[in-house]
């Protein structure tokens, strides 16, 4: 059973991250106060935060999702700047208000060519929640709504953030320490 596993130490624990995402829904509730959200979760890394941020938004602001996949062709811990639609949304969101909500925010490319592709729908309003940011990496500009934290260039997994298809399920998130 025993498999190359990376060396992963903690960044951000359990405890902090639930935490954090409480107070996104919170601050989400009240912003939508009165409307509806319907969210959109890049999968599959935004999953674990999508579930997790439904669930602490006031009952008062009914939550729609769909999903959608894209993949950014690169190596396994650096995106190329192409990016190709694996997997398009099933409903249509003209008229929405619209929550992108995304695991990870690093050079940007994914979310700018999401963003610009989304808001040719017509979606009434479009925003963007991700549970993590790294602003040094940014080659595209994105506006970001809503973050859970901003942390420095490191590559990191949990929480629905993978190592070639790994870790995803990590309560925590963690740094891994790549091999040379
Ligand atoms: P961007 O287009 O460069 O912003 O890339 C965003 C996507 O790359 C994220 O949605 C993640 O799927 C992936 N990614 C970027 N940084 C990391 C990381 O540190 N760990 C795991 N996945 C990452
Ligand atoms: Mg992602």
């Amino acid at each position: 059973m025993s498999d190359t596993n990376a060396k992963i130490s903690v960044l951000i624990p359990e405890e902090r991250v639930e935490a954090r995402i409480r107070e996104l829904g919170e601050q989400i509730s009240s912003d939508y106060a009165g409307r509806s959200i319907h969210m959109i979760c890049v999968l599959k890394g935004g999953v674990y935060f999508m579930t997790a941020l439904s669930k602490r938004i006031s009952e008062d602001v009914p939550v729609t999702l769909d999903f959608m996949s894209v993949s950014s062709y690169g190596d396994d811990t650096k995106s190329s700047g192409v990016v190709k639609i694996v997997k398009d949304l099933d409903q249509p969101i003209e008229g929405k208000d619209v929550l992108i909500v995304e695991d990870i925010i690093d050079s940007g490319r994914s979310l700018y060519y999401l963003t610009g592709l989304l808001r040719d729908r017509h979606p009434a309003s479009l925003h963007l929640c991700t549970l993590l940011d790294k602003p040094d990496r940014r080659v595209k500009e994105v506006k970001v709504d809503y973050e859970g934290f901003v942390i420095e260039d490191k590559f990191v997994v949990g929480c629905g953030m993978d190592y070639q298809q790994k870790y995803r399920n990590l309560p925590y998130i963690g740094v891994v320490e790549l091999p040379e």
